[in-house]
């Protein structure tokens, strides 16, 4: 696991950007699984920018989100489909159907998460995975005790969970109790694997991940051969690269 240490979350958002769009120029018709939450929206920016100024083409480009809630709207201005949309998706030229989140309003969740795995089979797999953390040290929505080998798959959130994520809900009771997620074994699967972790409320879970605590779902990305953490210095405080 490569860890690299920033000033700033700009900083983290340049660098990240910068990994995402060499990729898509040295393979155009790149799979990317992409995350949601803060951490990513100045990466999100800065490839917009790079789209706009005509130095990167998303045509080719497939994505495939790790998670939604559960069960939701596509619709709903909650859901990650809906963030994806507004951070992303309408801003550069990917097309629409070549975008993948999890069906959050599926009837059958169980038979949602096998059609998702088998859309990202059939995609060639993921060629790079961009991933955030949760303060628990989630990635996804798998929550500490997450089997290693699990696939895309229902689960419910952690008291935890759903209160860091209501700061974004009127109200903690909006915020749904469940999710559909890319499972620990899905994301491991990936070729290649960088994780954004900004901010001061993620020094625990950065703690946890390099010194592979079992008990923080991310420590998973310890065996696989191609991961780069960016950190900026809130998150890295008494850490050394
Ligand atoms: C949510 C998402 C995760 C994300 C995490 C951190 O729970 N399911 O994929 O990484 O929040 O979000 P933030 O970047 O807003 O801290």
């Amino acid at each position: 696991m490569k860890l690299e240490i920033y000033d700033t979350y700009e900083e983290v958002s340049e660098r990240a950007a910068a990994i995402i769009a060499a990729q898509i120029r040295e393979k155009p018709d790149t799979v990317l699984g992409l995350p949601t939450g803060e951490t990513p929206i100045g990466t999100y920016d800065r490839l917009i920018r790079e789209y706009e100024s005509g130095k990167l083409d998303f045509l080719h480009v497939t994505t495939f989100n790790l998670d939604e809630y559960y069960p939701i709207s596509p619709c709903d201005v909650q859901s990650y489909r809906y963030f994806m949309n507004q951070h992303l998706f309408l801003h550069v030229n990917v097309p629409m159907d070549a975008t993948h989140v999890p069906e959050g309003s599926a009837e059958d969740a169980d038979a949602a998460c096998a059609a998702y795995e088998k859309a990202m089979r059939e995609a060639g797999g993921v060629d790079l995975q961009v991933l955030g953390i949760g303060r628990n040290g989630h990635i996804g929505f798998n929550e500490p005790g997450t089997a290693p080998d699990s696939l895309t798959h229902k689960v419910t959130l952690t008291q935890d969970t759903i209160e860091a994520n209501s700061r974004l809900f009127n109200h903690i009771s909006e915020v749904p109790t469940h999710a559909l997620t890319m499972g620990l074994g899905t994301i491991l699967r990936a070729k290649k694997i960088i994780i954004l972790i900004t901010g001061k409320n993620k020094q625990n879970a950065l703690r946890q991940l390099l010194s592979g605590d079992a008990d923080c779902p991310a420590s998973v990305l310890c065996g696989h051969s191609d991961v780069t953490v960016l950190c900026d210095r809130a998150a890295a405080e008494g850490v050394t690269a």
